[in-house]
Parts: C-alpha cells; structure tokens; sequence
C-alpha cells in the first residue's frame, strides 16, 4: 500500500533526526565544572619542539556534589585563540563540537580523578604559530562530552600564550642564513680587491 510505504518513509526520516540530534555535543549545552590551569605566564612565548607547558585540572569544589559522578577521563587539548582564527576558516569554532575546529591538538587523555591530576606537555614540533588557550573536556564512560573547563574566560581573550612553530623558524633561520652568505661574499670580494691593490704596490 503507498500510503504504509510512505507512512513508513516518514518514520524512518524522523529516526534519523532523531539519531542526528542525539549525537551532536553543542559546547554551548556543556557546563563548566573543570578548573583548568596551565603554566605559561599570560603573553608568553614558547617554542615547538623545545618548550614545556604543565597543564592541571580539578573540578570545580564549590559545585554540588555529585557533579563529575559520570565523568570517566578527561581529555586535554591546545586550542587556538581567535585571533588565530581570523581568516581561516579551517580553524573555525562551531558549537557542534564533532564540526568544531578550536582545539585540534590533543594533550593527553586522562582518568578522571575528583582531586584532579596534571600533565607535563612537551610542545611537539608539529605545532604551528598562533596565540593559544588549553581546555580540558570531561568525558563519560563512552567518551562523549559532559563538561569542560579552559585557562582562559568565556571570550577566550585572557591569559594567553604564544608558540613559534618550526616553520616559522625555519624561515628566520632562512634569512639569516642568506644575510651571512651575502656578508661572507662581500667579505670575500673585499679580501680580493684588497690583496689586489697590495700586489700593484
Ligand atoms: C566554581 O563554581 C562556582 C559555582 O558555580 C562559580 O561561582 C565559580 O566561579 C567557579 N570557580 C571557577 C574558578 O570557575
């Protein structure tokens, strides 16, 4: 019968809503429980492949108890600031936190603990340049997204800090290179024309 046939297309379609809206983590929806803490000073400068950053959590102790009993590990990643945002739209937040890009680079992943835990982080090389945050998400038992915490506040413009990736680097490293390759010929040349001039006297 179409009419069943059709009956039973628009059940199906409504699972699937179903189905997509129960899956998305919004990061609006999560509630900030983890106090997170990191130990580059507000505006430092560190360096990938050479610098450490210690990161700590803990729940929030003024919460009502109970808060972090789902929580089963906890999840650590950089995140990018959003002036190293602008203009680059493959580094977008989204709210959707399977679309969102702010926090690609994981730290760790850890066991929640309600007294907390931290994690000595050794800046890998593969770190690009920008302005950066840490945050921590608290996963449940089947590592979906129940709460979080970050080192800076909600607009994400305090305490930040910087990393100089290894490209960037290279590229000084570069210039200063074609600056002493020009200098050693022009010392070089100098030397001649100056051995020169001697010989003719
Ligand atoms: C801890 O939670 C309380 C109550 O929600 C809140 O007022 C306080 O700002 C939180 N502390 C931190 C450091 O986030």
């Amino acid at each position: 019968m179409p009419s069943s046939l059709l009956h039973q297309i628009a059940t199906f379609l409504l699972l699937l809503c179903f189905l997509r809206t129960s899956s998305a983590v919004l990061f609006s929806s999560l509630h900030q429980a983890l106090i997170v803490t990191a130990s580059p000073r507000p505006g430092q400068v560190l360096y990938a492949g050479v610098d450490q950053i210690r990161v700590s959590w803990a729940l929030n102790g003024s919460l009502p108890a109970g808060t972090g009993a789902a929580y089963a590990k906890v999840k650590i990643s950089l995140c990018y600031a959003p002036v190293s945002q602008v203009d680059r739209r493959w580094r977008k937040t989204r709210d959707d936190l399977k679309k969102d890009k702010t926090c690609p680079f994981k730290i760790t992943t850890t066991p929640y603990a309600s007294v907390g835990g931290s994690y000595d982080y050794a800046v890998e090389r593969s770190i690009p340049t920008a302005t950066y945050f840490v945050r921590a998400y608290a996963l449940d038992s089947s590592d979906v997204e129940v709460a979080y915490g970050q080192t800076t506040d909600a607009k994400k413009t305090t305490n930040l800090f910087h990393i100089i990736g290894i490209s960037g680097r290279h590229a000084s490293l570069d210039i200063a290179a074609a600056c002493f390759s020009a200098f050693s010929v022009l010392a070089l040349t100098f030397f001649l024309v100056a051995e020169k001039r001697k010989a003719k006297q």
